[in-house]
């Protein structure tokens, strides 16, 4: 019953064995999430879009996320919890990527950190990896890098899957014990996969991967609308929390709650 570790996920890996990753930003996902299996939580910077309202993770802050970092490890006695280091925080190079790793291990409590980019960062992993701090690296489409990029799009397609198998390569060489391949084409995440040591985590990125990650709230089916291809709704969750509203609300406006039975005598 201890903590998952980073070499659980590699050993993983060498016997073929696939597992599933969810964000979690509080205490009740983070629980049931742990007590149902999932070996790894990442208190994304998704927050942004899924807690906090913004329209881009640019927005979000350290500050912003620590508090829900230390949530979800205290509601957690299993699971490896990843802490997503936002924009901003890590790009000036290894001793700011260090500055703010270490006050999310010490403040936030997680056992690793994430953060976007390939060989651009591979300095930054290093930094980390050489301080005692697990990197999960996170390549392909990042979210943070949206508007260089150019909006929401498949990243190594043709000539440019080079580039995602070089920069998966760096993130490899330069520490880190995992990296998330985001929207990429199946036969890139699939060869990237059979060339790393380390596991690979897909979002987009087809059935290949060593594991899948996907944010709570898609997967329970939170959020209403168009969702991105690699979304499946496993729920409707806002289909069953609207109604449980509804009736709440209606028994309230006609008194049929609270009863007797609700009631100190
Ligand atoms: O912040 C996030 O939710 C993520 C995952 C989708 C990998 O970075
Ligand atoms: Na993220």
């Amino acid at each position: 019953n201890r903590r998952v570790r980073t070499r659980d996920l590699i050993a993983a890996k060498e016997r073929g064995e696939r597992w599933p990753m969810l964000t979690s930003y509080d205490q009740y996902t983070a629980g049931i999430f742990d007590e149902a299996g999932i070996p790894v939580l990442l208190v994304g910077d998704s927050a942004a879009n899924n807690v906090y309202g913004y329209e881009s993770t640019v927005s979000v802050s350290q500050d912003e996320l620590l508090p829900l970092v230390r949530a979800v490890v205290r509601s957690t006695r299993r699971a490896l919890v990843v802490g997503d280091l936002p924009f901003g925080s890590y790009e000036e190079g290894p001793a700011q990527a260090l500055r703010t790793a270490v006050r999310f291990m010490k403040e936030g409590g997680c056992h690793a950190v994430k953060l976007e980019g390939g060989r651009r960062v591979a300095p930054q992993i290093a930094a980390l990896t050489s301080a005692g701090i697990p990197v999960m690296a996170h390549i392909g489409f990042t979210p943070q890098s949206e508007h260089a990029l150019g909006g929401f799009r498949v990243q190594g397609r043709g000539d440019a899957a080079e580039d995602v198998v070089e920069d998966a390569h760096a993130v490899a060489a330069a520490g880190a014990f995992a990296v998330v391949l985001e929207m990429v084409p199946g036969e890139v995440a699939k060869r990237i996969t059979h060339e790393l040591h380390i596991p690979t985590i897909g979002i987009g990125a087809g059935a290949d991967t060593d594991a899948q990650v996907m944010v709570w709230q898609d997967m329970a089916g939170f959020r209403t609308g168009r969702a991105p291809r690699f979304v499946k709704r496993y729920a409707d969750m806002a289909g069953v929390l609207a109604e449980a509203t509804r009736a709440y609300a209606d028994e309230v406006r006609s008194g049929v709650f609270p009863a007797q039975e609700h009631t100190f005598d």
